[in-house]
């Protein structure tokens, strides 16, 4: 049986010993994976620590306040770093899912490089847990964050990663969350990819689809709160399909909603809602987005699809 105690207790006397002295950056997206592993970090070296926030663009509504308002309050020292630019330029002319992920992961340590520099730090801390490894070692996914199993040594982005939660599944790092006194919405907080909204748009990622992707992804959660499922969210796809808007065809955007249940996101069943909320989130999405004309449901389990579309 997991012990979260015993783990916490454990935890602090490693980080300890393998900081001694040094600084420490944490890569913090605000998800419960690397709020926690950056909670943990900071009880064991505190201000040692600095929380890095970098916005890419691809975070959910209102996300980067939500995080710096919640680092603020849990007294970690954060920088917020505005990347989005930069971001959407490195997706050009990328369509490949694979091509895309590796696009995301480069520009996401080369920020975090130059951050290192400047604060001049030697360690970073990352949220990475076990399943991200697991899938990245079999092949299915380079996880953004797993970086060793692909054989890229960490040290040529300038600096050595940190990853107190590697050995843990997602339940085992609500209970770490919730056994460290974390505010329940970061310890029950739906789980939310490191690349974000860039997996959930097919194709070339750009500013115009996030902010649809965004929109849709927004009126998912509204409408799925409360419902339990391990995720929920909205996909834009590529192909367009045509629709009738305002009485004139349009030719427009096609979202698919997911909603799944999982507990280690290693396998993963689509959620048979009730028909009338499906219908909600549908009229939401094709009258509160002007482009989108067709809404689809997902009914596929994982495997054989992933979470993920991407
Ligand atoms: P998949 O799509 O592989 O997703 O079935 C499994 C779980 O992992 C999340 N996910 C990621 N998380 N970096 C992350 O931090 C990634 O590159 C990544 N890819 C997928 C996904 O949201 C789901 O919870």
């Amino acid at each position: 049986m997991f012990d979260a105690k015993t783990f916490i207790e454990n935890s602090l006397v490693e980080i300890k010993t393998a900081v001694g002295n040094s600084k420490v950056i944490s890569a913090c997206s605000g998800g419960v994976d690397s709020t926690v592993a950056t909670y943990l970090v900071h009880k064991a070296v505190g201000d040692q620590l600095v929380a890095v926030f970098v916005d890419d663009g691809l975070r959910r509504e209102g996300e980067p306040e939500f995080v710096v308002r919640i680092l603020k309050e849990l007294k970690i020292k954060t920088r917020y770093i505005n990347a989005k630019e930069d971001f959407f330029k490195t997706f050009k002319g990328k369509t490949d899912a694979e091509e895309k992920r590796k696009a995301f992961r480069d520009k996401f340590y080369t920020t975090l490089g130059k951050v290192a520099k400047e604060e001049q730090i030697q360690f970073i801390t990352q949220g990475t847990i076990k399943a991200d490894v697991l899938e990245t070692v079999k092949g299915i996914k380079s996880q953004h964050n797993v970086l060793e199993q692909i054989g890229i040594n960490p040290e040529i982005y300038g600096y050595k990663i940190l990853e107190p939660l590697r050995e843990l599944f997602k339940p085992e790092v609500r209970m770490v969350g919730r056994e460290l006194g974390l505010p329940s919405e970061i310890s029950e907080r739906m789980p939310f990819p490191g690349p974000a909204l860039s997996l959930r748009i097919l194709g070339e990622v750009t500013q115009e689809k996030a902010v649809i992707v965004r929109k849709a992804t927004e009126i998912v959660e509204q409408e799925t709160t409360g419902i339990g499922a391990f995720q929920s969210f909205a996909v834009l796809h590529n192909d367009k399909a045509t629709g009738i808007k305002n009485g004139n065809r349009l030719y427009g955007n096609i979202i698919t909603v997911r909603i799944v249940n999982s507990s280690d996101a290693v396998t993963a069943f689509a959620v048979k809602v009730p028909y009338d909320l499906l219908e909600r989130i549908s009229k939401r999405i094709t009258t509160e987005i002007p482009t989108v004309v067709r809404c689809l449901y997902d009914i596929t389990d994982k495997p054989p699809s992933t979470i993920e579309f991407e």
